[in-house]
């Protein structure tokens, strides 16, 4: 994710487009950056942080422009600094661009352009794309609309892109491919920007651009044209939504909103890596330590919190596909111990933040007493990402709400592709198994979007529940982890205490806490461990505590027993646990905010503990 803004018409743009990035700062905040073209011809200016410092690197410089773009970015492809922000520019110095998306074979494309001579000046899959716009249009001598359209033909990934053309001041020219843009339409100007919060205050007739169109457009005049050049009409509508819902993309929360980003965000932490058609899976961040950590006698697992809970599946993963020994440690513990760690060890810090102190420092002593570091996290050159010597981003975009949701599932995807990309190394899976497993993660998405579905009911169950005092989560084998998640996400938001066990774990004291005012949410999708987990239902129904039970859909035996029961589809087990923990997040979702807290920001919490 990232923000873009561009405007084109009388007013000063650059103004309106540093307010418009201010407004668009909850999509990314690694770095900002303009292109102003004026009579002195195409300037751009960028800098590493928040817009704000922008705004203090710019004040006294010449910012006098009626073309502007400007870009916060949230960075996928090389890490936040300055030189790789937003805009990039040609080789000539002629354009200018910003981009929001993954360009996935931009590896390709500059090896290409490299042979011909192009120099780079940062990291970025961005800068790649621009200079193979700039290459097309030198070696086919056409016009920067057709060069682009010829570009966006071999360009494998997701893009919103807008142009600043030095030599034909008076036009911007945009283009989207999986990543959102809307054009404010106003009198003798146009604003354009990732969504309508830069706009709104401008106009509220907006067209929404869709995928694989092309906008030329000038002050007075927009144009819309598809890949094959073909004009479309510009559906012209009318925005009703005030500004502070569109932050949210008119969800109440930005918690709501990204759990409800959950289809995407995992589809994108899968994007470029899994190709379930052609059965293959490529983790261009670990190719190098493929075989170190296939070589590994024991992989240990550094995290906190919701980290260390998707760790915890990731245990289980690595396990039953690699047959190697994990051990899953909270880093805040490991980090005190003097843990016995060193060569041949694989530690796989897993953090949102990528920033947290405990998990920082543990990796720090690991990697000095000489082991293997990967990083799994959110944040692309974070701390933790640049102190591994290894890892997989998991590309689900900022995350905004302190109580971790996308990030969580994304961090499974992830830890997944790891376990069956070591699991092939090894060659401790079946290639029928191995393709099995790659096409349930390629429809794992539509499958959250199917279990989204659920969320009014959901909502039911949390007015039934709210008032209660106490929780417990119980779930067994791969479901184990995701009771404890459920828990904490309904304690961090609802301050209602609960517990995450072992299902089997009850019958060693905590079933005494059960009565009939303690509701037990069992996690209790159909897997192997399914029938064990009837017989705890039976025993917590048989001393009248409430169950509320995420169960397979056509689940035929728990529904007679339950009070309450949420049915998500079918999946793999070493895969179900990316569904069975939506209905958890949307349970503890809608308690909190019937409880009348402010979920976004919950008390005592911080979005990341860079703090011991
Ligand atoms: C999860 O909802 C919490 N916000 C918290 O437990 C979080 O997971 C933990 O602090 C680890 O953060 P990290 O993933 O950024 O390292
Ligand atoms: N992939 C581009 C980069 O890493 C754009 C990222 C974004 O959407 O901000 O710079």
């Amino acid at each position: 994710m990232c923000g873009i803004v561009a405007y084109i018409g009388q007013r000063e743009a650059y103004p309106i487009v540093l307010k418009g990035l201010k407004r668009l700062e909850y999509r990314g905040y690694d770095s900002a950056g303009v292109a102003l073209l004026n009579g002195n011809g195409l300037k751009v200016y960028k800098k590493k942080g928040k817009v704000a410092e922008l705004e203090d690197h710019l004040s006294g410089k010449d910012v006098g422009s009626h073309v502007a773009i400007g870009h916060t970015r949230w960075a996928t492809h090389g890490e936040p600094s300055d030189r790789n922000s937003h805009p990039h520019s040609s080789g000539n110095g002629k354009l200018a661009m910003i981009h929001n998306g993954i360009i996935e074979n931009y590896s390709l494309l500059k090896q290409e352009l490299l042979k011909k001579g192009h120099v780079f000046n940062s990291d970025t899959d961005t800068e790649v794309l621009i200079h193979f716009i700039e290459e097309i249009q030198s070696s086919n001598q056409c016009g920067l609309e057709e060069a682009l359209r010829i570009a966006l033909k071999r360009v494998v990934g997701a893009y919103v892109i807008v142009l600043v053309d030095e030599d034909n001041p008076d036009t911007l020219i945009a283009a989207r491919k999986g990543s959102p843009l809307v054009i404010g339409v106003g009198k003798g100007e146009h604003f354009l920007a990732s969504d309508a919060s830069p706009i709104v205050e401008y106009t509220k007739e907006v067209v929404f651009v869709n995928d694989y169109e092309i906008a030329i457009i000038k002050a007075d005049e927009l144009i819309l044209k598809n890949i094959s050049n073909e004009r479309q009409t510009p559906y012209i509508q009318k925005l009703d939504i005030e500004l502070a819902a569109i932050e949210k993309s008119g969800y109440d929360h930005f918690m709501l909103k990204e759990i409800f980003e959950q289809p995407q965000t995992i589809f994108d932490s899968l994007r470029g890596r899994l190709d379930a058609k052609s059965g293959t899976l490529t983790l261009g961040g670990i190719r190098e330590h493929a075989a170190i950590l296939s070589q590994a006698k024991r992989i240990i697992i550094v995290a906190c919190g919701t980290s260390w809970h998707a760790g915890l599946v990731a245990e289980y993963m690595i396990e039953e596909l690699c047959r190697v020994p994990v051990e899953v440690e909270y880093a805040s513990e490991f980090r005190y111990r003097n843990p016995v760690v060193g060569e041949g060890d694989v530690i796989i810090a897993v953090s949102q933040s990528g920033e947290t102190a405990d998990t920082l420092v543990a990796i720090e002593s690991a990697k000095q007493k000489g082991a293997i570091i990967l990083g799994v996290c959110n944040v692309v050159g974070s701390s933790i990402a640049r102190l591994s010597h290894a890892g997989a981003y998991t590309h689900a975009g900022p995350e905004i709400g302190v109580a971790s949701t996308k990030a969580f599932t994304a961090q499974l995807a992830v830890l997944c592709m790891i376990g069956l990309k070591v699991a092939q190394e090894k060659g401790t899976i079946t290639q029928q198994r191995f393709q099995h497993l790659l096409d349930e993660l390629d429809a794992i998405s539509e499958k959250v979007a199917t279990t989204l579905k659920l969320n009014d009911q959901v909502k039911q169950i949390a007015d039934k529940y709210k008032d209660a005092r106490d929780f417990l989560y119980l779930g067994r084998g791969y479901n184990f982890p995701v009771a404890l998640e459920g828990a904490l996400k309904l304690k961090e938001i609802s301050y209602i205490h609960a517990e995450g066990y072992p299902a089997a774990e009850m019958k060693h004291g905590p079933i005494a806490l059960v009565d009939e005012n303690l509701p037990v949410v069992f996690v209790a999708t159909r897997d192997s461990y399914y029938e064990k987990v009837v017989s705890n239902i039976q025993e917590i129904k048989a001393r009248k505590g409430k169950v509320i039970a995420v169960v397979t859909e056509g689940d035929q035996t728990i529904p007679g027993m339950a009070d309450d029961v949420i049915e998500v589809p079918a999946a793999d087990e070493l895969i179900a646990p990316i569904l069975s923990v939506i209905p958890l997040q949307l349970l503890a979702y809608h308690i909190g905010v019937l409880k009348g807290f402010d979920v976004d920001k919950p008390r005592n919490l911080a979005k990341s503990v860079t703090v011991e």
